[in-house]
């Protein structure tokens, strides 16, 4: 598998297992607790996807596709591309819900299923539709310039890491209870 679908993989196997983890913790009866396990995930998915991943995706490879692939209709790629806008949208929402009100956990617990629920789709989709098909959407050069942005990008901001580390420790501690 080249670099770039390795790379992905990896965040999304991340981002399945925080959903998993938040599932779990959706599930939790007691306000206070619910609300100090739950800002963890809030927290988790708002900083990983808005500064790792839709970055890699809509500014790199999305766009390198559309450019240079002529194996993917433009519909589709759009299609995928939109749920990001929806995705950042509802954890906007959810953060709302959280700071508005402590008392008022439905509503918090309702928009957080529905962000979910979107992630959950809209990962299974790409790693169906995009990274499987990789390796004949782009040519090898492509990939590997693909690759090395997204690495950069990492570097950039350092900090992934210690962000999938510490939700990995959390969904750990979440799990075996
Ligand atoms: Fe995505
Ligand atoms: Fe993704």
């Amino acid at each position: 598998m080249n670099t770039a679908a390795e790379i992905l993989l990896d965040e999304h196997k991340t981002l399945f297992d925080a959903i998993e983890a938040t599932k779990k913790v959706q599930k939790v009866k007691d306000v206070e607790l619910y609300r100090k396990l739950i800002i963890n995930f809030i927290s988790f998915f708002k900083d990983f996807t808005e500064i790792y991943h839709h970055p890699k995706e809509e500014k790199i490879l999305y766009k390198k596709i559309l450019k240079h692939s002529k194996n993917i209709d433009n519909k589709i790629l759009n299609e995928i591309s939109g749920n990001h806008h929806e995705l950042d949208e509802q954890i906007i929402l959810v953060e709302q819900y959280y700071n508005e009100n402590e008392n008022e956990n439905n509503k918090l617990k309702k928009a957080v299923d529905k962000y979910i629920n979107l992630l959950f789709k809209h990962i299974w989709k790409e790693n169906i539709i995009l990274i499987k098909n990789l390796s004949y959407l782009l040519d090898e050069k492509e990939l590997k310039s693909v690759a090395k942005s997204f690495i950069k990008l990492d570097e950039k901001y350092e900090k992934k890491k210690k962000l999938q580390n510490d939700i990995t420790k959390l969904i750990k501690k979440i799990s075996s209870k």
